[in-house]
C-alpha cells in the first residue's frame, strides 16, 4: 500500500460515475503522473482524493489509514495539499499574503517556510509585495504550488501546473518539481505535456474514461507504442 492511495475509485457529480474503478498510488520521493484525453476524470480522481467529489465506492488511504469520509481540511491537517486547475491564488493579494493564507491553518512560526518557497521560487520573493494578478502564468503557477508548501505537506497535488506556459518555463517548473520530490515530498500530478512530464515520473497513470488504461514506471510509458500512438501523439 502507497502513501496515498485512492483504490477502486467510483462517483462522480450526482449523475452517472465518472471515476469507474479507477486508482491512484504514490509514495513519499515519487513522482506519479497522471495523464489521459480530455474529460477522462483527472481531475475528478484529484478531486476524489482530495475529499471534494464523494465517492460510490472505494476508498482513499493516507499513511495507511482511511480518511475516505474525512474532510478537505481535515486532509490537509493530515499532510495532503492540493493545487487545483483554475483559481488557485488570490489574484488581488500580494504574493506574500499568498503564501500566509496558505498557511491559515498553522500556529507556528512559518517565516522559514516562506523563505524556503522564497530559495525555490526566488522570483517570488522578488515580487512577494507585488499583487499575484500582475504575475505571468508561470509566476501565478509558482505562487500557487509556493501556497501548497507553505502547510508543509507530506503530499503534494497538482493539476496540470504547466498549463498555459511556455515551454522552457514548464522545463523550470519541472525542474523545480524534481526538487520537491528531493524533499521527501509525495508529487502526484496531471499533465497535458504528457512526454515531459512522464520524462522525470516514477509512475504514471493512463485514465480513460475514469478507468486505468495503463499503469507503469514513466520510462516504460514512453517507450509503449500503444501508449505513444495513442495518447502522446506518435
Ligand atoms: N463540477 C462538475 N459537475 C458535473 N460534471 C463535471 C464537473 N466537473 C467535471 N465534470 C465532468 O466530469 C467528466 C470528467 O471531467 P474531468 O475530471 O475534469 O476530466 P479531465 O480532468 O480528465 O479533463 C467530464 O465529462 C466533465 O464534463
Ligand atoms: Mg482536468
Amino acid at each position: 500500500m502507497s502513501f496515498l492511495t485512492g483504490a477502486d475509485m467510483y462517483g462522480g457529480y450526482g449523475g452517472g460515475d465518472i471515476l469507474r474503478g479507477c486508482t491512484v498510488a504514490v509514495d513519499k520521493g515519487e513522482i506519479v503522473v497522471m495523464v489521459g484525453p480530455n474529460g477522462a476524470g483527472k481531475s475528478t480522481a484529484m478531486k476524489a482524493l482530495f475529499g471534494m467529489v464523494r465517492l460510490r465506492r472505494g476508498e482513499v488511504r493516507l499513511a495507511g489509514q482511511a480518511i475516505t469520509q474525512l474532510s478537505p481540511q481535515g486532509r490537509v491537517r493530515r499532510g495532503m495539499a492540493f493545487v487545483p486547475q483554475t483559481g488557485n491564488i488570490f489574484t488581488t493579494m500580494t504574493v506574500q499574503e499568498n503564501l500566509e493564507m496558505g498557511a491559515f491553518l498553522r500556529r507556528d512560526d512559518i517565516s522559514e517556510s516562506m523563505e524556503r518557497v522564497f530559495g525555490l521560487f526566488p522570483v517570488l520573493g522578488e515580487k512577494r509585495r507585488q499583487t499575484a494578478g500582475e504575475l505571468s502564468g508561470g509566476q501565478r503557477q509558482q505562487v500557487a504550488i509556493g501556497r501548497a508548501l507553505m502547510t508543509q505537506p507530506a503530499v503534494l497535488m497538482l493539476d496540470e501546473p504547466t498549463a498555459g506556459v511556455a515551454p522552457i518555463v514548464m522545463d523550470e517548473l519541472f525542474d523545480r518539481i524534481l526538487e520537491i520530490r528531493q524533499a521527501g515530498i509525495a508529487v502526484l500530478m496531471v499533465e497535458q505535456n504528457a512526454r515531459q512530464a512522464l520524462a522525470i515520473a516514477d509512475r504514471g497513470f493512463v485514465l480513460v474514461t475514469g478507468e486505468n488504461r495503463f499503469t507503469d514506471s514513466g520510462r516504460a510509458l514512453l517507450t509503449n507504442p500503444e501508449v505513444r500512438r495513442s495518447f502522446l501523439g506518435g
